[in-house]
């Protein structure tokens, strides 16, 4: 029977740039299991030289490489250079990262040798969002295959082209045959990876998507699952006295990506009557560019990724408004054929508004009296990703830091912007547990004692019948 056929369209001009088959998940599988043995018996030093020729290929290709990420998804030129440069760094840091987390160590006592190695898992699904279409399936490719596995990496249907060209790379990198195979499709593709004979799956996308996995491997107890979900991420701005830096902080934490990453702030907890602060982010906000990738000036900020995406954002808009909220910027939609959203904020004070990712340009001013009143503004939410202080002292940000729940917490920085020498990954309904970027090799591998000796040394002195 064909395979039914997916398509990729820019969403700024609506043009087809992709078309493929989707599903082939049994046949993808078929490749991998072929692969796995070979891939995880070839030398460790052969696997990082191809890791490194794959670095290589993509920053060769950087520009062709940036601009399809920028026409697939309508972020910026500038932004979309610096995912392909996080797609090359990734190597370098996997390989330290690997040979820290998971390297050998062993020790010897009395003729007896203690060894710790790991081993790969297998086959591991990878199922990537559209957000960074590169650089976070590429956050769990590149420890994957180092380790050892092999891999079926579904893309997000809203950006095959992306995945096809970083496959390319690979192939190019001299990657063998069946260990890095993409199957195209959407959410029912990526169910069928999630119940087929894999090893182990590593997933980064939306909460209810990756609470649908949960319980999918809730009788799989032996397979990896890790999952980095999103947020409903807190900014908390006290006591700031450049009134100017924390604005540009503030919008940069909410409107970066057109508030498409997982780590944007979408929620800025201020004290009370600060409105000199809220004057200059709602002029700094009027400031932005919002249009398309090529353009020139550039923009700040995209469309976000589809229509369907932009009314999703509309619809929970209204439902701030209809919470309470007071809307101090509107979400305006420049045509309504096109996903092009201008960066709104609300004040919900006093409202209860639901506790979802809005993910797109939406920030929330929630005043509040005092600073315990903050924490528990920003620690009200399942989720449990990004949480940021802006102003203060080293006082108050070590009070933040030890009452904040999340798996980031940053100081006069924005939310986003994550560093991937360090881990990544949230509590709460943000993740599991195993976080990724630096810490990926832990969910990668699994460790295997051992204790050996050259020859058998029997005896038992105590318990014995004489
Ligand atoms: P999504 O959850 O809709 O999709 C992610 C992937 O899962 C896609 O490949 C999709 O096809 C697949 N999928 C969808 N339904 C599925 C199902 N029932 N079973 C198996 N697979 C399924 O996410 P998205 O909209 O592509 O990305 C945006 C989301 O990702 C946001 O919630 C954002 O916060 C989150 N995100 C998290 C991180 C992180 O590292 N924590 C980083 C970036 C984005
Ligand atoms: C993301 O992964 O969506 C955001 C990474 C970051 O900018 O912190």
């Amino acid at each position: 029977m064909p395979l039914a056929e997916l398509v990729s369209t820019d969403p700024c001009t609506g043009q087809v740039i992709w078309t493929g088959p989707v599903g082939g998940v049994a046949a993808a599988l078929a490749r991998a299991r072929a692969a796995a043995p070979g891939w995880a018996r070839t030398p460790l030093a052969e696997r990082i030289a191809i890791a490194r020729a794959f670095a290589d290929a993509a920053k060769a290709a950087a520009e062709d490489f940036a601009r399809l990420i920028a026409s697939e998804t309508g972020k910026p030129l500038w932004e979309t250079r610096t995912e392909v440069a996080s797609v090359a760094a990734k190597v370098e840091i996997s390989i330290t990262a690997q040979a820290e987390r998971a390297g050998e160590r062993g020790s010897e006592s009395g003729g007896v040798r203690q060894q710790l190695r790991h081993k790969p898992h297998g086959v591991l699904a990878v199922l990537g969002p559209y957000n960074f279409p590169a650089h976070l399936p590429n956050g769990h490719i590149v420890p994957a295959l180092l380790a050892g596995n092999v891999i079926l990496f579904k893309p997000s249907e809203q950006t095959p082209a992306v995945a096809d060209f970083m496959a390319a790379l690979w192939a190019k990198a001299g990657l063998p045959d069946g260990v890095l195979n993409i199957v195209h499709g959407g959410g029912d593709v990526g169910r069928d990876l999630a119940g087929a004979d894999i090893d182990g799956l590593l997933f980064t996308g939306s909460a209810h998507v990756g609470a649908a996995l949960a319980l999918q491997f809730a009788a799989m107890p032996h397979r990896i699952l890790a999952l980095e979900m999103g947020g409903n991420n807190p900014l908390v701005a006290w006591n700031v006295d450049d009134t100017g830096a924390a604005a540009a902080t503030v919008v940069q934490s909410a409107f970066l990506s057109a508030g498409q990453r997982c780590t944007n702030a979408r929620r800025l907890i201020i004290r009370d009557g600060d409105d000199r602060l809220v004057e200059a982010v709602l002029a700094l906000t009027d400031r932005l560019i919002v249009g398309a990738p090529f353009d020139e000036p550039q923009p700040f900020m995209g469309p976000v990724i589809s229509n369907a995406a932009a009314d999703g954002l509309e619809r929970g808009w209204t439902g701030l408004q209809a919470a309470g909220g007071r809307v101090l910027r509107p979400l305006l939609r420049a045509r309504a054929d096109r996903p092009f959203l201008s960066p709104a904020v609300i004040d919900m004070t006093g409202c209860t508004p639901s506790d979802d990712e809005l993910f797109g340009p939406v920030l929330q001013i929630i005043r509040v009296p005092d600073w315990d009143a903050a924490i528990a503004a920003a620690n009200a939410t399942r989720f449990g990703l990004a949480a940021g202080l802006i102003g203060g002292d080293g006082a108050l940000f070590d009070d933040f830091w030890a009452r904040s729940r999340a798996g980031i917490v940053n100081w006069n920085r924005p939310t986003n912007g994550a560093s991937s020498a360090a881990p990544f990954g949230g509590i709460g309904a943000s993740g599991n547990h195993r976080a990724s970027a630096y810490y990926a090799a832990d969910y990668c591998a699994f460790p295997v004692a051992t204790l050996a000796a050259d020859a058998l040394v029997g005896g038992i002195s105590v318990g014995l019948k004489p």
